[in-house]
């Protein structure tokens, strides 16, 4: 086992994902794992940063799939003793244009998007070392869902004492009755990936205070909307470049050891934003 230190990004064969692993590569004193869910999308994004003279690393890495998940946690285990920082980037997001029913879109954002990405957290995080840092890219897609939802759902999102186990459930509440076209009556928003996302923000939260019951010291667990970013999933429509949208999510991987803050917060532009 090597004592260096180690880094992974999730996504990081293209978009913002990739331009974290560039920025990491630059920033971070230790080993970068670019990861994808295809070895040849995820090796030509290596070699295309190393012909910018960087070092990234490769695994595989498909998040949605917990076997998956666990061979890369058992290595990082084994070669590293655990992981520095963690960056979970990669998502999806239906196009609007995209003809697929609503019900079954909310079915995979939810699912993708939410459920995965909370089932990666809960599994990476006995595995984050002390003054590890786990960065995670949401959206304010989820926050101005938040904003569309009724006042009760609003009030259930934005609960300090709200648990993973209810939040999961009323998002499965959310994706059933997307499958009469009751969502909106119901009180959540009319965005399926908003909806995911704003999970997202809500779980952030809950892994922090998780986070902090384990016997190592200072692992802070944020996440942060990137910016509208010109990249395949924005249509290439986005204002800021990847390296742009890199910007928080790096430097959410970056908070120094000496720092105990931010911890379970969303942020946009370097700053906290206070949503509930
Ligand atoms: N672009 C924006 O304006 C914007 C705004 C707000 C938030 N965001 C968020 O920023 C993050 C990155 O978005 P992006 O714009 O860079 O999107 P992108 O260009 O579509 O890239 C998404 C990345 O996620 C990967 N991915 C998807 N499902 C995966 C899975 N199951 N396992 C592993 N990797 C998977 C993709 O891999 P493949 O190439 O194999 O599909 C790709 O590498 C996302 O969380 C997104 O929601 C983006």
């Amino acid at each position: 086992m090597t004592t260096k230190r180690v880094a992974v990004v999730t996504g990081g064969n293209k978009g913002i994902g990739f331009a974290i692993v560039r920025a990491l590569c630059k920033q971070f004193d230790g080993d970068v794992y670019l990861t994808a869910r295809d070895a040849g999308r995820g090796q030509n994004a290596v070699k295309e940063l190393e012909g910018e003279g960087l070092k990234p690393k490769f695994h595989l890495l498909d998040y949605t799939d917990r076997k998956s998940v666990d061979t890369l946690k058992e290595y990082l285990v084994q070669n590293y003793g655990g992981i520095d920082v963690f960056v979970h980037n990669a998502a999806i997001a239906f196009k609007v244009q995209d003809p697929t029913p609503f019900a079954k879109q909310a079915t995979m954002s939810i699912a993708t998007n939410y459920t995965c990405t909370v089932e990666l957290g809960n599994a990476i995080l006995p595995a984050m070392k002390a003054n590890g840092r786990i960065s995670i890219v949401a959206s304010q897609g989820g926050t101005m869902s938040l904003s569309k939802c009724s006042s009760e759902v609003q009030a259930f999102f934005k609960s300090p004492d709200i648990t993973e186990e209810q939040m999961s459930k009323k998002l499965q509440e959310f994706v059933k009755a997307a499958q009469d076209g009751s969502h909106q009556k119901e009180g959540f928003s009319n965005s399926a990936y908003g909806m995911s996302k704003l999970g997202v923000i809500v779980y952030t939260r809950l892994l922090a205070k998780a986070a902090a019951k384990l016997d190592r010291a200072n692992v802070l667990v944020n996440c942060c909307c990137p910016g509208y970013v010109s990249t395949d999933m924005s249509s290439y429509k986005g204002t800021l470049t990847p390296d742009q949208g890199a910007i928080t999510p790096t430097m959410l991987a970056m908070i120094p050891p000496s720092d105990s803050a931010p911890n379970g917060e969303f942020l946009y532009q370097k700053k906290i934003l206070k949503w509930c």
